[in-house]
């Protein structure tokens, strides 16, 4: 099995979980400090039967159909070009394979009571995905995107209840200082200041909570040969 894109872990100890020990689970990455954490991370917990190798997904040097299932998360939010991942995926699996997307879709991210800056900053997020040719609301896109490769697609999707003090409350403010340089591209750096500071009063609030953004899984076989 792989995990594209696995990052410091990804989906990593479930994988390896499900293959069991005769089984083997490959994560790639093109980030080698992400690798190094990956790799440090399978030596502490002795997930003997997975490797982690660099790898760029849109150029990738993997054997072509040698996997069971490919799995990728948030991978099409983030760098786009949508249709060019998907038939990279499929061509990396066997006759009969399995391809797992998960991907956001922020329509029910809404904070109870609403919270104004909290929120603008969601939607400075978004703009900022869109502006470097990604797609926060990729997740949306996942049953087409397989079904136009052939694959009749299932669909799953998640939500989290985030009451007050769960540490994805403060996600917008994560967002925001991850992805600041992009977002002054959008905003003035005192806008930006300014709607950061509100939404720390905004979640210092006790009785505000919020619904997560939804994690959308899709996910389906390729034709058997
Ligand atoms: C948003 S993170 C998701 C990490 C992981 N899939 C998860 O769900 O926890 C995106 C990951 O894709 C990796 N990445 C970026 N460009 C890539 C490429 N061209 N090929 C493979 N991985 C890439 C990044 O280094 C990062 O680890």
């Amino acid at each position: 099995m792989l995990d594209v894109g696995c990052g410091a872990m990804g989906l990593l100890r479930p994988l390896s979980e499900w293959v069991g020990r005769d089984g083997t689970v490959v994560g790639t990455d093109v980030d080698e400090r992400l690798l190094a954490a990956a790799a440090s991370f399978l030596d502490r917990e002795g997930l003997q039967n997975v490797t982690v190798v660099e790898d760029d997904l849109f150029a990738s040097g993997l054997e072509p159909g040698s996997f069971d299932l490919v799995h990728a998360r948030f991978q099409l939010a983030p760098l786009g070009r949508a249709e060019e991942q998907v038939d990279a995926y499929s061509r990396l699996l066997r006759p009969g394979g399995w391809l797992v997307l998960e991907e956001p879709d922020s329509s029910s991210w809404r904070f109870n009571p609403p919270a104004e800056a909290a929120e603008r900053l969601i939607a400075l997020v978004l703009e900022a995905f869109a502006a470097a040719g990604g797609d926060f609301d990729a997740g949306r896109r996942l049953p087409a995107l397989l079904r136009a490769r052939g694959l009749e697609p299932a669909l799953d999707a998640h939500v989290v209840a985030l009451p007050a003090g769960h540490p994805y409350l403060r996600l917008p403010l994560q967002f925001a200082a991850s992805l600041e340089q992009r977002l002054l591209a959008l905003v003035s750096a005192g806008e930006l200041e300014e709607l950061r500071a509100r939404a720390e009063q905004e979640l210092a609030d006790g009785g505000r909570w919020a619904i997560s953004f939804t994690l959308v899984q899709s996910y389906g076989q390729v034709p058997h040969a």
